[in-house]
């Protein structure tokens, strides 16, 4: 009986192969300042909805309101292959970004910036180049405040936990 074996592949196959989800995907932020005292670390919060998997995916925060970045250096972060890329960086953040293990698996691709400055004020966007979608960045905003309250900062300060377990690259190995 091969015309029935033949149809029983067929719908084998129809159920099994997964469909193709495409144009579906986008990036947001909530659209809210992150306010931070001079010192802080902060989390500029950054998710890919709904839930995808971005381990394997290049990951781009920058600042599009900096004008004058040398070419080659214009990231705050990359995430590229599993891993940072370093020297395509802004040397100003070096030692002092990170993204979180555990939430890119999840679509969390939040950025920490340690020991931010009056310099890291402005705007932050995170931009995923091969995501299928409409929308693939967002834009969120840091602003850095001498006297800002600290009720605010410490919603967006890192909890230990999340440090010690979840920080990617947050130790760098000394490059000899
Ligand atoms: C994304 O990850 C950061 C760092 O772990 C966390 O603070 C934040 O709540 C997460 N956001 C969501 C929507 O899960
Ligand atoms: C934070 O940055 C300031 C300069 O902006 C520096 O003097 C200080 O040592 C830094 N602190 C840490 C913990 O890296
Ligand atoms: C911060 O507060 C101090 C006194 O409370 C004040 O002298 C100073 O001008 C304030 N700085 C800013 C940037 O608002
Ligand atoms: C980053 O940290 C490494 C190891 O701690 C150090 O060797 C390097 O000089 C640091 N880079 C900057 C720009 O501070």
């Amino acid at each position: 009986m091969p015309a029935t074996l033949s149809f029983c592949f067929l719908l084998f196959a129809l159920i099994f192969t997964p469909a193709p989800v495409k144009g579906h995907y986008q990036v947001t932020s909530s659209g809210q300042p992150v306010v931070a005292a001079p010192g802080d670390d902060v989390i500029l919060q950054c998710l890919v909805e709904p839930q995808l998997d971005m381990v394997d995916m290049t990951v781009e925060w920058s600042r599009p309101d900096a004008k004058r970045r040398p070419k080659g250096m214009e990231y705050v972060h990359l995430y590229r292959d599993n891993r940072e890329v370093e020297d395509m960086k802004s040397s100003s953040y070096h030692n002092r970004t990170a993204l979180f293990a555990g939430g890119l698996r999840h679509g969390n691709i939040s950025l920490i910036v340690t020991n931010v400055t009056t310099a890291d004020e402005g705007e932050y966007k995170c931009f995923i180049p091969k995501l299928q979608g409409n929308t693939k960045s967002s834009i969120v905003r840091l602003v850095v405040a001498q006297n800002s309250s600290k009720t605010i900062t410490s919603e967006t300060q890192l909890d230990p936990e999340a440090k010690g377990q979840n920080v990617l690259n947050g130790e760098t190995k000394p490059s000899s």
